[in-house]
């Protein structure tokens, strides 16, 4: 089936952190325009149940893709693609890129093989991180922690508010005090807001750690999935939709016209 240029892509997170995903996919397509959704309503997702995300994410991505008619549509949140991406892939027929906890090329890096996993209190409980530490990193100590201290973070910075130091400190430290922890090496930015707060985490790491996320490797799945595609020849402003649309939203603007979206309005 041919894809019209003007079909869009459609990105989905909680809130701001895709855009961490987004960001090098526009680098890699410049014209393609783009659907940015961010479930604000839903916010945020670190800290519900399974069973939440899995009745909410499905069903979101079910509307977004009636209203927007993507070419292809990318999970933009590790809670959410850890938890539902089957489940959207069965329910939607178009191609799914999902976005899991870069545990391989971790275990790639690290010279110590001891590395953390950073991410939200969901997505470092889901076997589906066990299986990913098992097979790529089964010589490998691998440390998790959970924060949502971290993710409000990432929020509050693109809202342009002053920012705690404390907060990447404490959320590192949650992986530097475990057993084994001082010698870890490399850290897996394992929630898509974190790399949105990669610098304040650097300045907070009491030595040179190396962060390692899937926001280069997503650019590249989507640029396979749509090889021979055509795209708009110039490129277009952006949407982002939320599903509500309050005073914190509305002050993300400038955030996210830095990323070409332009607009905003409600799901
Ligand atoms: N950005 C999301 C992730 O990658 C979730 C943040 C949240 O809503 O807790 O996990």
């Amino acid at each position: 089936m041919t894809v019209a240029p003007q079909a869009p892509l459609l990105f989905f997170d909680s809130g701001v952190g895709g855009l961490s995903i987004l960001g090098p996919a526009r680098a890699a397509l410049p014209t393609a325009p783009i659907i940015y959704a961010a479930d604000s309503a839903g916010f945020p997702y670190g800290t519900k149940s399974e069973a939440e995300i899995a009745a909410r994410v499905p069903a979101l991505l079910g509307r977004l893709v009636e209203r927007y008619r993507p070419r292809l549509a990318v999970i933009a949140c590790n809670t959410a693609s850890t938890i539902a991406l089957s489940a959207v892939r069965a329910a939607l027929d178009i191609p799914v890129v999902g976005t899991v906890p870069a545990i391989k090329p971790a275990a790639l890096l690290s010279k110590s093989r001891i590395f953390g996993v950073l991410g939200t209190d969901a997505t470092v409980r889901q076997p589906y991180v066990d299986r990913l530490a098992a097979e790529h990193g089964a010589d490998c100590t691998v440390l998790r922690h959970g924060s949502a201290a971290l993710v409000e973070l990432a929020e509050a910075k693109l809202r342009g508010e002053r920012l705690d130091p404390a907060i990447a400190r404490d959320a590192l430290s949650g992986l530097l005090d475990q057993p084994e922890g001082d010698r870890m090496d490399v850290v897996v930015l394992a929630c898509t807001h974190f790399p949105l707060v990669e610098a304040e985490l650097a300045a907070a790491a009491p030595r040179r750690l190396t962060f390692v996320h899937g926001g280069e490797g997503i650019a590249r799945r989507i640029l396979y999935l749509t090889q021979g595609q055509s795209w708009p020849l110039t490129p277009r402003p952006g949407k982002a939709v939320v599903t509500r649309l309050d005073s914190e939203v509305a002050r993300l603007a400038p955030a996210l016209a830095d990323y070409g979206l332009e607009q905003i309005e409600a799901l």
